[in-house]
């Protein structure tokens, strides 16, 4: 059916094609001022300046550098022939035009103007753009911070890519490199782009990659090493980072001539395959922690190195010792810490020890190093004890070792070492407790716990909804496709939406029926209307109001206390009610609320278990609300926290098939006479295959304040378990501040942003709120704040899975690393009008419309 509607579509956009392109160009003479020289209504457009036709299509646009201001008029691929559009250093505002559907678009460069956006869907469907080469953005520092477009497939022909500046963020896709196999420029510098390189940069084909200057708070991270396999590389641009480790063997990369590496945390030795390139011509190591003898380079070569840790001043050999000694920090990949021991090692510190001028002792103890013991050591001929326990060494006790003469002390306890041990004189004392593997014989024994995960389990009931769930999806793909092309040629439209709908609700209300029919509820009753009527007291007794209904009080025939929620007729078509029998009843956890029955007669119904506590967001809010969460004890709190994770991991995991969410927030969580939470209201939920990992959903939608960006905009990334993830930190903020985030009253006009606070006083270390009284209190608070400010993470891809929320409130303090400054959208930020304006028609058959709450 799609296939025929997009014929049909195609059809009518080839009859109107050509009017549709003069009706673009008057419009972009009407938007763009001053008006560009040569450009008139009496002239046909193929004769203005700037502008190239072929056989009277447009083909080429080009206005650099005049001084234009405007924004360009939507639906820029209303020119279906443009191969080339130039419209760099001007001075455009709003979004920038869709790329979506061009077949035979080259070059763009819209590089120096002022626009704001990336339109959602920008990269979307542009499995048809295969010709574009150049895409140049670069200087556009208004943009809406936005993340690589992990959508970007097929873009096989791209050859050069500049983004330089305009807002990036969160971290490059490790793959992304394969998904260019042409790429050979590509510029990302001043972003705020965090992460590692991607591994996928060293098989590509890249000439010049330039990531220099990431933001304050962002930066790149983590080892360079995987350059030196790019053997096309001529400039690498990676200056003003948090590059750490070592500059690897580059002696493949045989066209490099500029490479710039100052202002990073790297070190150990200027490795002599950069001396011996022929190619090079500049070279910066400025400001970085380097080790070893000053570098020295070609003649002709422009090279700089000022501040750094080697061990002269003037060029020259280091001296014997340190040389020895830098071979041993080699072996544990020269630790930061180390970097303060220059040519006098027995003036290094604590570290080591001298007895006439000879090295006879080294404490490295607890100083979580890694890599391996160096062989090294058994050149230092007077070494008497050596203590290397406590850190993070792997691999075996060097022969070497007992060659040393004087030594007594060997002490290698509580590291990872492996092999055999080897035979030391009776004179040493040899300490090696804490090291499992050592001594072992390993790979004598096979691994005989091979976890079953038994056969994925497809019952019928399970197929059932899958295959209602995807037919559902697809029709809904289909229906947006079909409705952003009729939104583009709204002369045609009307009618054929009415029929769209029409068939939709239609078939949605088939499968609620089908659905009920052969659904064989082992658990949730069905129950009649008149039964409902008679639990609830004629509708007596009322408990709230959510999104999707009223809930009322209720009690079964056997007595038990039950809660009903009568669903909003008004509102949907029977999706979400699908959604919610279909989500909650093949769930069953500790954490998540029962359904114990339904009703889908005259009214549609739900019944739960009830919850005598109410929702958390009673809790929360101090307002109007006497026993606000600051009189729940830490210890309560910190149960809800861990309970409501648990339910979502096993929402995430534990069924057969993985179940978003997507609208966590304190209204539905609910908390029995414990205190013990329960996830409820399903009405959002979206059911996907375990493999899935992104969903699509129809519309924006969730609440406003715990809405994860990518949920209303694409171009944060796809929707997933991680949308979730979002929620559930904002929340926990939410319960840790005892405020709300967004507090619909007005206040979210304000700069400052509540998570912003949060940040802030966790780098001040302030004790965060009410809730803290002892020092360990205070941990507790700060531990349950750095997870949350992880998990609020913009980039989906850096948010922790709720398994690993779990694992790291569960563990120690230490074992969290800080986390990066969210960056904060907040909602109110135009992208909402103008991210999306057909989805304004989509929003009506979701029951939250994002724009009506936004005044
Ligand atoms: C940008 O355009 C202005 C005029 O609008 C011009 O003076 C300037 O030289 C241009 N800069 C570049 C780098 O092209
Ligand atoms: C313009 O594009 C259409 C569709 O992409 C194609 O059929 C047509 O031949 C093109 N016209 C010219 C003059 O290239
Ligand atoms: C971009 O817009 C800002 C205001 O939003 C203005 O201050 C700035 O001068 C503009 N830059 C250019 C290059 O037009
Ligand atoms: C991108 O365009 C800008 C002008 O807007 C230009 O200075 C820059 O060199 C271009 N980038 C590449 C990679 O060509
Ligand atoms: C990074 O983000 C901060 C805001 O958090 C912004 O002030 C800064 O300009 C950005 N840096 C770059 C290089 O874009
Ligand atoms: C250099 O390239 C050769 C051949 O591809 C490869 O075997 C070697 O490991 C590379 N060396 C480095 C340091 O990457
Ligand atoms: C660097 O790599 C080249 C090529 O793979 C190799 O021949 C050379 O031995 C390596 N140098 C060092 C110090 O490992
Ligand atoms: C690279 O070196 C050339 C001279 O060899 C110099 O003109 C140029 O400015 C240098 N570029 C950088 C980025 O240092
Ligand atoms: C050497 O490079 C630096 C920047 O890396 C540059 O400022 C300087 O002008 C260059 N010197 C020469 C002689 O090219
Ligand atoms: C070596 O360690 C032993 C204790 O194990 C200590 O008595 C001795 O003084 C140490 N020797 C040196 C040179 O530090
Ligand atoms: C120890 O080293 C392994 C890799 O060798 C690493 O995965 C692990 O995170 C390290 N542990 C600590 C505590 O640094
Ligand atoms: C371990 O298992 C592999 C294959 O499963 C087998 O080839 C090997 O002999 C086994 N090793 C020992 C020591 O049993």
């Amino acid at each position: 059916m799609k296939t025929l509607l997009n014929f049909f579509i195609l059809l009518l956009m080839k009859v109107v094609a050509i009017d549709v392109e003069e009706e673009y160009m008057f419009e972009l003479l009407k938007a763009f001022t001053p008006t560009p020289t040569g450009w008139s209504h009496t002239t046909p457009h193929c004769k203005w300046n700037g502008v190239v036709c072929q056989s009277s299509r447009v083909v080429s646009i080009s206005i650099p550098s005049s001084s234009l201001t405007g924004t360009l008029p939507l639906y820029l691929n209303s020119l279906e022939n443009l191969t080339h559009i130039d419209l760099h250093n001007n001075s455009l505002t709003g979004p920038v035009p869709e790329l979506v559907g061009f077949r035979t678009l080259q070059t763009v460069n819209l590089g120096h103007n002022n626009f704001t956006l990336i339109p959602e869907g920008w990269f979307g469907w542009l499995q048809y753009n295969t010709d574009l080469q150049t895409l140049n953005l670069s200087n556009n520092l208004n943009l809406l911070r936005w993340l690589f477009p992990t959508e970007l497939r097929e873009f096989s022909l791209l050859h050069t890519l500049d983004l330089e500046a305009t807002n990036l963020m969160g971290s490059l896709p490790s793959n992304m490199f394969d998904l260019f196999p042409s790429l050979h420029t590509i510029f990302l510098s001043h972003n705020n782009i965090s992460g590692t390189l991607p591994p996928s940069l060293g098989k590509s084909k890249v000439r010049y990659l330039r990531l220099n200057d990431q933001g304050e708070w962002n930066r790149f991270t983590d080892t360079i090493e995987v350059i030196s396999s790019m053997k096309f590389l001529f400039q690498a641009w990676l200056h003003n980072n948090l590059f750490t480790g070592q500059i690897p063997n580059m002696s493949n990369c045989t066209y490099l001539f500029d490479l710039q590496l100052h202002s990073n945390l790297l070190s150990g030795l200027v490795p002599p395959s950069l001396f011996a390139l022929s190619t090079l011509k500049n070279i910066s190591l400025d400001d970085n922690t380097l080790q070893g003898p000053i570098p020295v380079f070609h003649e002709g070569v422009n090279a700089t190195w000022k501040n750094n840790k080697f061990c002269r001043n003037d060029v020259g050999p280091c001296d014997p010792q340190t040389t020895i000694v830098l071979e041993i920090f080699a072996a544990f990949g020269y630790p930061f810490v180390l970097s303060e021991i220059r040519n006098d090692v027995c003036n290094g510190g604590l570290w080591i020890t001298c007895h006439s001028g000879k090295i006879v002792r080294i404490d490295f103890e607890n100083q979580r190093f890694g890599g391996t013991i160096s062989p090294s050591f058994s050149k230092l001929k007077s070494l008497v004890n050596l203590t290397i326990g406590g850190n993070n060494l792997t691999g075996s006790i060097p022969h070497s070792l007992t060659t040393l003469p004087q030594l007594q002390l060997l002490n290698v306890s509580d590291n990872n070492l492996s092999g055999q041990i080897p035979k030391f004189s009776s004179n040493v004392k040899l300490i090696t407790r804490g090291n499992p593997l050592l001594g072992r014989n390993i790979g004598g024994e096979n691994a005989t716990d091979s976890h079953h995960a038994g056969p994925s389990e497809t019952t019928p009931r399970a197929l059932l909804i899958i295959v209602v769930a995807s037919v559902s999806s697809t029709l809904s793909v289909g229906i947006v496709i079909f409705i952003v092309i009729i939104f583009k040629h709204k002369k045609y439209h009307i009618s054929v939406k009415r029929w769209i709908f029409k068939k939709t609700t239609k078939s949605i209300g088939h499968n609620v029926e089908d659905f009920i029919q052969s659904y064989n509820l082992s658990v949730a009753k069905q129950y009649r209307y008149a039964e409902v009527k008679r639990m609830t007291n004629s509708f007596r007794d009322k408990l709230g109001q959510g999104g999707y209904g009223v809930v009322y009080k209720a009690n079964l025939p056997d007595g038990r206390q039950v809660a009903v929620k009568v669903i909003n007729e008004s509102k949907g078509n029977g999706e979400e009610f699908i959604n919610e029998v279909a989500s909650i009843s093949r769930t069953s956890h500790v954490n998540i609320v029962a359904l114990l029955g339904f009703c889908y007669e005259n009214k549609r119904a739900l019944i739960y278990e009830f919850m005598p506590n109410g929702s958390l967001d009673k809790f929360i809010y101090k307002n109007g609300f006497p026993d606000a969460i600051c009189n729940l004890d830490w210890n309560k709190l910190y149960q809800i926290a861990i309970g409501i994770a648990r339910g979502l991991e096993y929402l995430h995991q534990g069924c057969i098939s993985r179940i978003l969410h997507l609208d966590i927030k304190p209204q539905n969580i609910l908390l029995n006479e414990d205190f013990c939470p329960k996830i409820s209201d399903f009405g959002l939920a979206k059911i996907c295959q375990r493999n899935d990992s992104i969903v699509s959903i129809l519309g924006t939608r969730g609440t406003i304040g715990y809405i994860a960006p990518e949920v209303f905009s694409r171009s944060y990334g796809g929707v997933s378990h991680k949308s979730d993830v979002y929620s559930y930190g904002m929340l926990m903020l939410e319960m840790i501040g005892g405020r709300k985030n967004y507090d619909t009253g007005g206040s979210y006009t304000t700069e400052m942003y509540f998570p912003d606070l949060i940040y802030k006083d966790l780098e001040l270390n302030n004790s965060l709120n009410c809730l803290a009284n002892s020092e360990e209190e205070n941990d507790l608070v700060r531990k349950t704040t750095m997870v949350s400010l992880w998990c609020i993470q913009t980039n989906p891809l850096d948010r922790p899975s709720m398994s690993k929320v779990i694992e790291m409130l569960q563990g120690p303090l230490e074992s969290i690393s800080y986390p990066p400054k969210p960056f904060l959208y907040s909602p109110k930020i135009s992208s909402l009008q103008t991210s999306d304006a057909s989805s304004n028609n989509l929003l009506e058959t979701n029951s939250i419309t994002l724009l009506n709450r936004v005044p």
